[in-house]
């Protein structure tokens, strides 16, 4: 079971950037105790702050993956071309946000890649990616 969490604009800065909305711990640790809890599912990471690098790694593992763990960061709510490469692929995706996004301004009220995704996880922290995991990999189809 291959799952994929893929992490959008921004995210490199996991620790560092404002930790009272985005937490204190950076992403490879998280990744780290991600794997040990999840050590039924080969877990990958990749994080890009390039539109496109996003779309090209959703097309790379999209027909061969068991699922995607996907927080697009800003992307979320401006690219038609991210909500197209989800509808495009094959592999389920979970969207996920940190923050809780509704509790925000009203320009992150807005996501473009929810009606491609099965479903959205938002304002949990970075336990919303261990959530999306669990999900994924008990999927049975
Ligand atoms: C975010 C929420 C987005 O609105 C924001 O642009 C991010 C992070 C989150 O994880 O809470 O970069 O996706």
């Amino acid at each position: 079971m291959k799952i994929l969490i893929l992490n959008g604009p921004n995210l490199n800065l996991l620790g560092k950037r404002e930790p009272d909305v985005y937490g204190n711990m950076d992403f490879e640790s998280f990744f780290g105790k991600l794997k040990e809890s999840f050590k039924g599912a080969d877990l990958y990471y990749y994080q890009s702050n390039v539109e496109g690098e996003i779309i090209n790694k959703l097309h790379e593992v999209g027909f061969s993956y068991n699922g995607i763990v996907l927080n697009a960061g800003a992307y979320t709510h401006t690219s038609v071309a991210i909500h197209d490469a989800i509808g495009a692929i094959k592999t389920p995706v979970v969207e996920v946000h940190i923050s809780n996004v509704y509790a925000r301004e009203e320009f992150r009220h807005k996501s473009l890649i929810t009606s491609k995704c099965i479903g959205l996880i938002t304002g949990f922290g970075l336990e919303g990616y261990a959530m999306a995991l669990a999900y994924l990999s008990n999927k049975t189809n």
